[in-house]
């Protein structure tokens, strides 16, 4: 999937984030603030807002408010009275209306991540800055040939994009076709965050370099929650990866750490892949997706994450005074996301009836254009850089192509209708995810099937050649790191799409 370019291809390992490697000075933990999480809670998925009519027509207040957090009360973000806030389901072919009120003290906005809808007017447009004490009407239109998927929102306002998801601002959302799911169905969003004083702790300027990872890791707002399955039956666990920083290696097995038959991956990204992959192939970096089939047998199962070195680089290079952050939590040990406990036969009754449909792609849509059969209409080569900043404070600064971002600047323009072909080049020690809104990436030596992502891990040091068909949705938008933190301090671009 990618390739070495250089020197830098001796850190970047073998072209794969390296597994198991002791983190680096930026793997922060904060001792003695964290109050003991509690775990083994049934899981509460977040309440679920299905479209009726072809409209789903929802009110989303941000407010900072005391709310469970891995069980405990913590005051943090969130829409709603739950982190993460509602999921939202639509089909293809809906509208989706989100009333977006701001009940925060500092400005925020709304981006649908992964959906293919319009970057301009009361869509998805994310250089909408919506006040304190403001509302915005946002309006999607869902297109009938919509993958069916799981997608996510969150605030995406520039410059406090990481903190206000690290605090709570994120929901699931899903474009299903409302036949389609019989079977189980699990919405497992995993964010982490570190908690202080019973509140979302705030973070140094050196963990927004190397972007921030929480001392826990959550599934639905809980600490290694808890799920019972009817032995017999197939579920689908939808895996959203909120986090800021931290990218996921699930790993499924049973308790006694045993291979669990039939258990693989079926979707990346909000699109059914033509062939499954095994659950342990998979990394999915921050703002990445993964839609597991669990087979549940007589044995419970549990879900973990092992831990991804994405580069602890920065060490070297941001300055005196990192010394303090070494140490803390090495992580080598996997996190509990979830536990499978399977009830002996003719234990709970189900309440899906039809929980023994085979595993395998639920989407409805056509599967899309392979575009390695395409001769792109052009090329273009996007670096990212990482430099140091000068003067005061100078910190590291981030870019593309040693640009940071300015919203009001226009760094490429692309026209409708044209397939092009990027060359992502990391030029730097750390990885970074990068992520394409509205139209979604065909990565090259992907596999034997297309693979299509929103968010392409980019190893440093390394290249990733993509293909974008750039068939529909004129206007403006943007491209970035999803290390959220990466991307306030600057690595993000703009992207004009321009009628022929
Ligand atoms: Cu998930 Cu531009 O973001
Ligand atoms: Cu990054």
């Amino acid at each position: 999937m990618t390739q070495p370019i250089g020197r830098r291809a001796l850190l970047g390992g073998a072209g794969v984030v390296a597994l198991g490697a002791a983190g680096g000075w930026w793997w922060v933990a904060r001792e003695s603030s964290d109050p003991a999480a509690v775990t083994g809670a049934a899981l509460v998925e977040p309440p679920v807002h299905t479209s009726t009519g072809g409209l789903l027509d929802v009110r989303l207040v941000a407010s900072e408010e005391v709310r469970a957090l891995a069980g405990s009360d913590v005051r943090c973000l969130g829409y709603g009275a739950s982190v993460p806030g509602p999921t939202l389901r639509v089909a293809p072919g809906d509208t989706l209306r989100v009333l977006l009120v701001n009940d925060l003290d500092e400005p925020t906005n709304l981006h649908v991540h992964g959906l293919q809808v319009s970057p301009t007017g009361a869509s998805d447009d994310v250089f909408v800055s919506v006040a304190p004490g403001q509302q915005h009407q946002y309006v999607y239109e869902i297109g009938e040939d919509h993958p069916t998927g799981t997608f996510w929102y969150h605030a995406h306002h520039h410059g406090s994009v990481a903190d206000q998801v690290w605090r709570g601002l994120f929901g699931a959302l899903l474009v299903l076709d409302p036949a389609a799911s019989a079977r189980t169905e699990r919405v497992l969003v995993v964010s982490d965050v570190t908690l202080a004083g019973g509140a979302v702790a705030g973070v140094t300027r050196h963990d927004r370099m190397a972007g921030r990872e929480g001392a826990l890791v959550l599934v639905d707002g809980q600490s290694a929650p808890e799920v019972v399955g009817a032995p017999g039956t197939v579920e689908r666990w939808r895996v959203v990866n909120a986090c800021t920083s931290r990218y996921l290696r699930p790993l499924l097995s049973t308790v006694g750490a045993a291979a669990v038959a039939g258990a693989g991956v079926v979707a990346r990204d909000g699109r059914d892949l033509a062939s499954g992959l095994g659950v342990g192939e998979v990394v999915v970096p921050p703002g990445g997706r993964a839609d597991l089939v669990v087979p549940v047998g007589q044995e419970d199962l549990v879900l973990t994450t092992a831990p991804v070195d994405r580069g602890a680089g920065t060490g070297g290079t941001a300055g005196g005074g990192t010394g303090g952050m070494m140490g803390g939590a090495s992580d080598e040990q996997p996190s509990t996301l979830l536990t499978l406990r399977a009830t002996g036969p003719g234990a709970p009754p189900s309440s899906s009836p039809a929980t023994t449909a085979p595993p395998g792609p639920s989407g409805t849509t056509a599967p899309p254009r392979d575009l390695r059969d395409v001769e792109p209409d052009r090329r273009r080569t996007l670096t990212l850089t990482s430099g140091m900043g000068q003067g005061m404070g100078g910190g590291m600064l981030f870019g593309i192509d040693g640009r940071t971002f300015q919203a009001g600047r226009t760094d490429h323009t692309v026209t409708l209708g044209t397939v092009e072909e990027w060359t992502l080049v990391n030029d730097t020690t750390m990885d970074h995810p990068f992520h394409l809104h509205v139209w979604p990436m065909q990565v090259l030596d992907g596999g034997e099937a297309p693979l299509l992502l929103d968010t392409v891990d980019v190893p440093a040091g390394h290249r990733v050649v993509v293909r974008v068909a750039f068939d529909a949705f004129p206007g403006r938008t943007v491209y970035h790191c999803h290390v959220l933190d990466h991307e306030d301090l600057g690595m993000m671009g703009t992207l004009e799409a321009l009628r022929p």
